[in-house]
């Protein structure tokens, strides 16, 4: 049985070999923590015991504030005191607020990195959100129409959150329920379900393209709705479409951190955020398990 992440004394960290220790401001409770934290995420190696978190905002020695994404292998950033590698840490700005940031990084960088990394993404183009309802992929539309997106579909389940998303960019929206239904002629989709949503919305995008040979960029960034999919062949034989995913592994570290500083202006200018509620790291355990507002990102403040 799986128990929430307990508050506790720890040994103080060591940094060593070009490592800086920071003192921890804010660290989001991101899905990407909580899987880590349950060994169910693909990078995870099972090792107990483990500190949560996989960013932050954290000062360092200097009084600088910086963002940072944790390191492979050593402990979290759920704690007062983190480690940190330089390489993987960004100055913020001055404009920015440390609970602000640290809530909507990790759901932001998703479709910032694959749009400016993963494809070769053009404005003009146009581009389908599946999962737009959740943090992730509700900036993912915000973020396509920021990068210059001519037309963003966003596909999601929860119809109260779906229209919030039209006055944010989306130029169409559409339930899950019908996802076998869309017609969409778009260059990218951004995958935020994997499951039924992605095998029922990627064969009817395929089998409605009116240019098959036009390519499309399918962009796989996370799996709520389910592991694994069956995929007919005939949909990779009767249409340009091309299969990826986005995150750790299939982007260098370098990569990704090489983008965040455009990212983090855009956050401190209120381009785009997401609602952040700042909880003290000591009500770790109650507030891992108890139910959350959606769109409310929670971060937690040593
Ligand atoms: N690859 C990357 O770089 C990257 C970065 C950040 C996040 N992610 C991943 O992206 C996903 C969303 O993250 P987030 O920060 O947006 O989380 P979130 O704010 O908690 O949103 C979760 C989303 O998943 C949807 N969902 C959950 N169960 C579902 C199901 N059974 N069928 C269909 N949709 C379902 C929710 O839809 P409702 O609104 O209808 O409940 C919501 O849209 C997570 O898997 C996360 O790990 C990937």
């Amino acid at each position: 049985m799986l128990h929430a992440p307990r508050y506790e004394e720890l040994e103080t960290p060591e940094a060593g070999g070009g490592q800086l220790l920071a003192e921890v401001l804010a660290a989001g409770l991101h899905p990407r923590v909580r899987s880590g934290a349950g060994g169910t995420h693909y990078t995870g190696d099972g090792r107990l015991p483990m500190v949560p978190g996989v960013d932050g905002v954290g000062r360092l020695p200097d009084g600088r504030r910086v963002y940072f994404v944790a390191g492979d292998d050593g402990p979290g950033t759920m704690a007062e005191r983190a480690v940190l590698d330089p390489r993987r840490a960004v100055e913020l700005p001055e404009a920015a607020d440390a609970v602000a940031v640290a809530a909507a990084m990790n759901p932001a960088t998703s479709s910032w990195v694959a749009l400016r990394r993963r494809v070769d993404f053009e404005p003009g183009q146009s581009v389908l959100v599946l999962g737009a309802t959740g943090d992730a992929g509700r900036l993912a539309v915000e973020v396509a129409r920021h990068l210059g997106a001519s037309e963003i579909v966003a596909v999601g389940r929860d119809p109260r959150r779906l229209e919030l998303i039209t006055g944010l960019g989306a130029t169409r929206v559409v339930s899950t329920a019908d996802a076998d239904k869309l017609t969409a002629d778009v260059d990218v989709v951004l995958d935020y379900t994997w499951g039924a949503p992605a095998e029922l919305a990627m064969r009817a995008l395929v089998t409605h393209r009116t240019e098959r040979s036009k390519p499309l960029a399918w962009v796989q960034m996370g799996s709520p709705a389910g592991a694994d999919v069956t995929l007919p062949s005939a949909l990779l034989r009767a249409a340009n479409l091309r299969i990826m995913g986005s995150g750790q592994g299939s982007l260098t570290t370098a990569g990704i951190v090489a983008e965040l500083p455009a990212l983090l202006d855009e956050l401190a200018a209120g381009t785009f955020g997401t609602a952040a509620k700042a909880i003290p790291l000591a009500e770790v355990e109650d507030t891992w398990t108890a139910p959350s507002d959606p769109g409310e990102r929670i971060v937690f403040t040593p």
